[in-house]
């Protein structure tokens, strides 16, 4: 279609003219239907400008999905992805649990979500169109990552992916919710399938929310939650932060087999409460300790009451420990 190829070309020259004489040279059509293709990708949210007599300009700030401005960003490996862009959609980790076929290295992302889940049975906060919510399903040669790992993997990835574009100093709160300045900016639901037969696990879905354009967030998560917006004072195009993510998703990925040392070391520099006491939260159940280290695998090393325990990611959540002086 002429409209996806004139996109493609002004998010190539972002930020510059082109103008109508080579579009329409380029591809073979009308001055016209440039001009009306323009106008249908003005509708669908795209910022371009005409400047008279010169062309069209894709501004630099144009934030709308886009498989080719991901494609940019993501370089050498995009081929090997399949992305899909959903306007609303419940869940985009339900939406590849519910799409069985969906080839490996399928990246669903959704404008909004209308019942994101979280970690525990949790809600994620998914109807700012300024977010991003994207799942990656894996299902080939899932030996090549140690997926115990894949929570952290993640973490680290989405972590230095935001501080990389967005000039952030990232923190991760054990094992999957990312933190600016006190408040979460990101979570992460990984999830897997298991094979009947054979009880080996046949995909893995990782699940990345990020609050990026949010300028203002429900009552409720105003002291909870952040977004880039609100820490950076800038707006983000999502298009580009997505493309490096998923980059270095699969590095990151690969790390957990071939190099979990190196993951474990990134993981535990930007862990928060190290060597701090925390309150250790299962269910209803509450238990306090010092958070001493992350184990090979990826669980929590506690001393609590002269005892190391190693500690799951299964059903508990840790926060610091507020110690009162009475
Ligand atoms: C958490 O906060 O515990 C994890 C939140 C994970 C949210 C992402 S958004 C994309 C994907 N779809 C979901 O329903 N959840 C994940």
């Amino acid at each position: 279609m002429s409209k996806d190829k004139i996109l493609t070309l002004l998010e190539e020259h972002k930020g510059k003219i082109l103008s109508g004489n080579d579009l329409s040279s380029k591809l073979g059509i009308s001055r016209n239907a440039i001009w009306k293709s323009v106008n249908a990708l003005r509708k669908e949210g795209h910022q371009i400008t005409s400047i008279r007599n010169r062309g069209y300009v894709l501004e630099l700030g144009s934030d709308h999905l886009s498989e080719s401005e991901i494609r940019m960003h993501l370089g050498e490996s995009s081929s090997t992805h399949n992305i899909l862009i959903l306007t609303e959609t419940p869940s985009t980790n339900t939406y590849i649990k519910e799409h069985k076929d969906l080839p490996d290295n399928t990246v669903v992302l959704s404008n909004t979500q209308t019942s994101g889940r979280g970690r525990l049975g949790k809600t994620f906060h998914s109807q700012d169109q300024g977010g991003i919510y994207l799942s990656l399903l894996k299902v080939k040669e899932l030996t090549k990552y140690d997926t115990d790992l894949a929570t952290l993997a993640a973490a680290v990835a989405t972590a230095e992916t935001l501080d990389k574009v967005c000039g952030t100093e990232t923190a991760i709160k054990w094992v999957n919710d990312l933190y600016l300045n006190g408040l979460k900016v990101s979570g992460i639901l990984t999830e897997g399938t298991i094979e009947f037969e054979s009880g080996t696990l046949s995909s893995l879905i990782i699940g990345i929310g990020i609050n990026v354009n949010t300028e203002r967030f429900p009552e409720e998560l105003e002291d909870i939650a952040t977004s880039l917006y609100q820490v950076t004072g800038k707006k983000s195009v999502r298009s580009e932060i997505i493309g490096h993510l998923l980059r270095s998703l699969e590095e990151h990925l690969r790390m957990t087999k071939d190099n979990p040392e190196e993951l474990l070391r990134k993981y535990k520099k930007r862990m928060l409460y190290l060597g701090e006491e925390i309150t250790i939260h299962r269910g209803n159940e509450i238990a306090y300790g010092k958070l001493m280290d992350l184990s090979r695998k990826g669980h929590l090393i506690i001393e609590s009451e002269g005892k190391t325990l190693t500690l799951n990611s299964g059903e508990i959540s840790i926060r610091k420990r507020e110690i009162r002086n009475e």
